[in-house]
């Protein structure tokens, strides 16, 4: 089984103080930094774009888990490799040509993650499983932080989680949503190896970031 590995996502950050939250997230123990991008359209939501990802870049050596939320996405993927993601992830509603984008994704050396919607099934992606790096399960609805965990998601990261080991593939099974100290144990049962979370890492415990992203692990 792959190590269980918690991407904060810097949505639930202090937006004034990112540098020094990111600096703070690798002290505590993060395995990456998850960084929500949307555009007001593709979601009704807007947070941030290349140039803030590009300030952020030198202040930790974390990995950066950027997950685009923009539409159409394919046009902007080099401005996102360029600026210093290093898992560009994907919805497959937000560009044209699906195949295109992982390819683009691919050729400018990053890693490949695709995001699938509460209500978007496995199916779309199921032919890109040996191509792809990453699949981001979204455990509630884009766009916001602080939302309720849907658990019936759960039934897609298990179809996946049989999916990768019957044909022995490496894709990294990500769950982002609503993740809490109650149901991060199931997400890990149905197979999910990273998993996001904002609220309960920067809100619960008065802040205590070490402390939850160890008890996200181990909850
Ligand atoms: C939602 C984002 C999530 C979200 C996670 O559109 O993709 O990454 O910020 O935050 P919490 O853990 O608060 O649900
Ligand atoms: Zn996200």
């Amino acid at each position: 089984m792959k190590k269980i590995k918690i991407s904060p996502s810097i949505l639930s950050a202090d937006f004034s103080e990112l540098g020094k939250e990111i600096k703070r997230l690798e002290k505590a123990g993060a395995d990456m930094i998850h960084v929500d991008v949307m555009d007001g359209h593709f979601v009704p939501n807007l947070t941030i774009g290349p140039p803030v990802i590009k300030a952020l870049r030198k202040h930790c050596s974390l990995k950066f888990d950027v997950h685009l939320m923009i539409s159409p996405v394919h046009e902007y993927i080099e401005a996102y490799a360029d600026a210093g993601a290093d898992i560009i992830t994907i919805h497959p509603e937000a560009t044209n040509n699906l195949s295109e984008s992982i390819y683009k994704i691919k050729e400018l050396k990053k890693k490949v993650g695709i995001s699938l919607n509460p209500e978007t099934k496995t199916d779309v992606i199921k032919k890109y499983l040996k191509d792809i790096d990453l699949v981001l399960i979204m455990s509630v609805h884009p766009g916001f932080g602080g939302q309720k965990f849907m658990p019936e998601v759960l039934d897609k990261v298990r179809e996946l989680k049989t999916i990768h080991k019957d044909q022995n593939l490496t894709f990294d099974i990500e769950i982002d949503g609503g993740i809490n100290f109650e149901n991060s144990q199931s997400a890990i049962d149905a197979g999910a190896n990273i998993l996001v979370s904002g609220t309960t890492i920067f809100k619960s415990n008065n802040g205590d970031i070490k402390k939850n992203i160890e008890l996200l692990k181990s909850s």
